[in-house]
């Protein structure tokens, strides 16, 4: 693991006000060692507590966690619930008029939904599924802009039982396909367009061609939601129904269908470093009660809190930090269908003063590029209602903290950086923000009850300063429960034999500090992570090779100043290898593909065109060095393995 190893020696301590810790909800380190005790000396008594308390059951549990088919662990198994009822319903008599969702449209128009009318809506919604015949254990993928309806469509899925996919509406025809077919869903849901940043993206047309690809043949119904007044280029009378007129005539109450603690919830596809996407499949219970726990420790939630995580539903962070944890415990949230930067660099700004944000978490990549179009623009705008900070998805640099501490925070806030994964569910590492003192790029201490570690090949603990793998030692209530449909793949992937079966495999690196803090250095797989998105490089790949012009391809990540990391890709052509004009034409052309084919989030910043590839004698691509031309390094390493040597200068000098 010496490759890993970490330099960065961040020294700085910023540790919670004085006001902050006597107010939060977990005050001080006593407050957090005392939690962390309690999960060490009883851990199904700690969670089976939380559990009783954050929870509302039709029938409680009386199993806490039942591992004897381990790794595939159940957790609360014997207990009825539903999640939209937890959600919603529990909150009606206290709070019915309490706004749940501020909802931002791209052009800046505001809705406001209380409580009481997100339950009719979602009452509407579920009993106008159900019309369609759907029912519990149901596939439904949701294909939708980032709006109030894409919220209620989740809710309403999870109230019958449904079990929702949501693909993000930047990903192509082929991706929303490849889903649609490994889930086998019943129904789809999407709109007529979307409008992000001033642009229309056609949703429904793109869901059509979608399901002109084949494979589709599981799809009965396409739900339209109208977000514009374009009309669909299409409209298949038997297979296409408005939401506004499934919705017209059901009744506005429905009753939940209660399930079982280990009810699949959902599934969300991410990229893993070989095959298709994953498709992530999480439980109903156990996953909405690390969301529950972690909006009020890791968030410090208070009532009149205003919270706003500005990423998508149709990722991880949506799920768990918009449409479920916040109205899980009550909360009134900011949901933005825009983008940071349009119509300029002060909108998230401008939201923050104008809708009084108190609790804001949002990417590092989004911080740095609002730095660089406009490091001042916050001081202009009124952020005092701001009280703590979140960031996720990827590290954040040290400067870019200090930014986001000083400029946006004004010295004030918490920043609590959170480490965790579509796999895990809810937040794993960050700090509490009334007890952990933060440090500038670091994720910090594990939550209480998360058994973190950082191991080397066998196993065993590294010391303090030395890289290693980032494992979890227990299984944990909203942890990941199979990838749907490949229970082998899951076993292989997160409990792999070399550990036998015993840890969770995050597939990153870390390292411990001197305080015992815990810093991520990076993937351990061939994963990128560019803007906090996960791209599988095999995924490119494969796009890329599936181009008629294209024999072979091989893609790398390249440091990023804005995105973190960006795509490389090298590439060899049937024909005679491009150069000048030509190239910069069929690069063009190729990024286009892969955007066509995956959707824009995964088009190769870079393309580089080689005679060939540079393969050990064995035909390995050595993506080693191909990471280190990508990073323009002068190659040190040992090529004498190498079966073609000269093809690296060539590669070298084939920028574009
Ligand atoms: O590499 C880690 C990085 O994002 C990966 C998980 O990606 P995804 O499943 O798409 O979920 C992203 C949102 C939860 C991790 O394996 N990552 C996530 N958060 C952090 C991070 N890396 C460093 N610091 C973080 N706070």
């Amino acid at each position: 693991m010496s490759g890993i190893d970490s330099v960065l020696k961040e020294t700085r301590l910023f540790p919670p006000s004085d006001e902050f810790r006597t107010n939060a909800t977990v005050s001080g380190m006593d407050g957090y060692n005392a939690l962390c005790d309690k999960a060490t000396a009883d851990y199904e008594g700690f969670w089976a507590d939380l559990a009783r308390s954050m929870l509302s059951w039709k029938k409680p549990f009386t199993q806490v966690l039942n591992q004897d088919n381990a790794p595939f662990f159940k957790w609360f198994e014997d207990g009825l619930i539903n999640v939209s009822y937890n959600c919603i319903d529990r909150h009606l008599e206290t709070k019915a008029n309490k706004v749940a969702i501020i909802f931002e449209a791209d052009d800046g128009s505001v809705t406001r939904v209380t409580y009481r009318e997100l339950y009719h809506r979602v009452c509407q919604f579920a009993n106008g599924l159900k019309s369609l015949g759907v029912t519990k254990g149901d596939r439904v993928v949701i294909y939708m802009p980032h709006t109030i309806e894409a919220v209620v469509a989740m809710q309403a899925c999870a109230r019958i039982g449904a079990i929702h996919s949501v693909v993000f509406g930047g990903f192509s025809a082929g991706a929303l396909r490849d889903r649609i077919q490994d889930a086998q869903a019943k129904v789809v849901i999407t709109a007529n367009e979307t409008v992000r940043g001033g642009k229309a993206t056609p949703l429904k047309s793109i869901t059509d061609e979608a399901l002109g690809l084949g494979g589709c043949e599981s799809v009965s119904k396409v739900i339209v939601f109208q977000r514009t007044s374009t009309k669909p280029e299409h409209w298949n009378e038997e297979r296409n129904i408005w939401w506004h007129k499934l919705v017209k005539d059901q009744a506005d109450t429905c009753e939940p269908e209660w399930v079982e603690a280990e009810h699949p919830l959902f599934i969300l596809y991410t990229s893993g470093s070989t095959g298709k996407p994953k498709g992530i499949q999480h439980s109903s219970a156990g996953y909405l009660l690390g969301t529950q726990v972690t909006m009020k420790w890791v968030f410090d939630y208070k009532e009149t809190d205003v919270y706003w995580c500005t990423a998508d539903v149709g990722w991880i962070t949506g799920h768990s930090y918009i449409a479920y944890g916040p109205l899980g415990i009550g909360a009134t949230q900011v949901v933005f269908e825009g983008v940071p930067t349009y119509p300029d660099a002060s909108r998230f700004w401008q939201m923050i003063e104008k809708h009084e944000v108190t609790t804001f978490y949002t990417a590092p990549t989004a911080i740095r590029s609002l730095i660089k179009l406009g490091g001042d623009l916050p001081k202009k705008y009124d952020l005092s209602s701001l009280r703590l900070l979140g960031t996720v998805g990827e590290p954040i640099n040290p400067e870019a903290w200090m930014w986001y501490y000083e400029v946006v925070g004004g010295s004030r806030c918490p920043i609590v950086d959170t480490w965790w994964q579509t796999e895990t569910g809810c937040n794993m590492i960050a700090p509490l923000p009334g007890a952990v003192a933060t440090k500038p790029g670091s994720c910090t201490l594990p939550i209480p009850g998360i058994m973190a570690d950082i191991v080397d090949e066998s196993g065993a603990q590294v010391d303090l300063g030395k890289g290693g793998f980032l494992v979890v030692s227990k299984p944990w209530p909203s942890m990941v429960r199979n990838i749907w449909g490949d229970s082998e793949r899951f076993k292989k992937t997160y409990f792999p034999e070399d550990y036998n079966g015993k840890l969770y495999l995050a597939g990153d690196s870390a390292h411990r500090d001197e305080n015992g803090y815990i810093w991520i250095m990076g993937r351990i797989d061939d994963v990128l992570n560019v803007s906090g998105h996960r791209l599988g490089t095999m995924e490119i790949e494969s796009a890329l090779v599936a181009n008629p012009l294209v024999a072979e391809a091989a893609v790398v990540g390249k440091p990023h100043d804005i995105k973190g990391e960006s795509v490389v890709a090298y590439v060899v052509l049937k024909a005679a290898r491009p150069e000048g004009e030509e190239a910069k034409r069929i690069a063009k052309e190729l990024r286009e593909w892969v955007a066509h084919e995956i959707g824009k989030i995964a088009q190769p910043d870079e393309i580089r065109f080689g005679d060939n590839l540079p393969k050990t004698r064995s035909g390995k691509i050595m993506r080693r060095l191909l990471r280190d031309i990508a990073k323009g390094l002068e190659i040190t390493a040992d090529t004498s393995t190498l079966e073609n040597p000269a093809i690296l200068e060539q590669l070298r000098q084939s920028a574009i």
